[in-house]
């Protein structure tokens, strides 16, 4: 006897959709770079379509943003000048901290999270201090700096400090520094399970962030690994982290789904600058719809268990679901 059960029944009435994607799930990264002057923005070489704005643009396109009903936008910075520790990260006159007083002003409606790392600060490029001697990056003098990046941030405005250095108490150091300063409201979303990925490669172009020597693997977990993501994700939950990560996104769906499986707090998904550039590069050449693929890959990371998606294409996402 054939089965009693044919899927093809509903499946014709498209009735049944368990996932469905909103625009109040994205979250639109914005790179601002203080050595462009009024309203000029640069392409990005590596990420067709993404741009670097001046200040006075990115406050015109997180406008655009927020009209095409985007709630929130992920700053990175680039400064005009680097140093050996990333002083200029928590400059009160620094490219973010008066980016963010601007928007805070200018498109107040809308949720501003700042990216919080040395690497596009510091002339090495590394999310760390690093020791002269051996090249080393040093986890704890770091804490110290990302304390006062985050107290400077979030006096300047940001609602949301997003450490991405990967740094080993990182949470912890933040929410004591953000605290004694009474600034108990600025919410924490921690990188939590940031992967060290070769799909981080347009990036590097886009916020200037590439490393002068060796590699991010002491810092960042190893591809291999996924109950190392759980532990990781439990200790910033422990440390205080109002919103833990898993980055990157796609390749990454099964860390995702467990960290989901596991944990209550709210999860984001960063869909990296390599996620996008791929995509990019194969619709560009004919091999891929970009549309179709863009909405295959975004629906999966929700499907998986994202409640918050941090994507280059949350404009092109916005217009669709419109
Ligand atoms: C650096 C940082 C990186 C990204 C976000 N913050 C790059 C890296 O760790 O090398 C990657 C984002 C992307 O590729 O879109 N702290
Ligand atoms: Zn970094």
């Amino acid at each position: 006897m054939f089965p009693a059960v044919r899927m093809r029944r509903l499946r014709s009435l498209k009735l049944i959709r368990e996932t469905q994607l909103s625009i109040d799930d994205f979250i639109l990264p914005v790179f601002i770079d203080d050595s462009l002057k009024g309203e000029t923005k640069k392409t990005i070489g590596s990420m067709p379509g993404q741009y670097r704005f001046s200040i006075d643009s990115a406050v015109k396109e997180v406008a655009e943003a927020r009209s095409l009903g985007i709630k929130s936008v992920l700053l990175f910075g680039i400064p005009r000048k680097k140093d050996e520790t990333g002083s200029e990260a928590f400059n009160t006159e620094g490219v973010i901290q008066r980016a963010v007083r601007r928007l805070k002003k200018e498109a107040d409606s809308i949720v501003i999270i700042t990216d919080l790392c040395l690497c596009e600060y510091t002339t090495h490029g590394h999310c760390g201090l690093v020791d002269p001697e051996n090249g080393r990056i040093l986890n704890d003098p770091t804490l110290k700096v990302l304390g006062k990046i985050a107290v400077s941030q979030a006096k300047a405005g940001a609602d949301i400090v997003a450490p991405s250095g990967m740094m080993d108490g990182m949470v912890k150091a933040i929410r004591e520094n953000l605290d004694e300063e009474g600034l108990t409201d600025t919410a924490i979303m921690s990188y939590s399970a940031k992967y060290n990925s070769a799909l981080y490669g347009p990036f590097r172009e886009a916020a200037d962030s590439g490393y002068q020597f060796g590699d991010r693997s002491s810092y960042q977990m190893d591809i291999s690994n996924a109950r190392e993501a759980l532990r990781e994700v439990e200790l910033d939950i422990r440390e205080g982290a109002d919103i833990v990560m898993v980055k990157p996104a796609i390749f990454y769906l099964d860390i995702i789904s467990k960290v989901r499986e596991r944990f209550d707090v709210p999860l984001a998904a960063y869909s990296v600058s390599g996620e996008y550039s791929m995509l990019t590069a194969s619709s560009e050449k004919g091999y891929l719809n970009r549309e179709e693929v863009m909405m295959e890959g975004l629906t999966a990371i929700k499907r998986a268990g994202a409640d918050l998606i941090i994507t280059y294409f949350a404009k092109e996402v916005a217009k669709l679901l419109r």
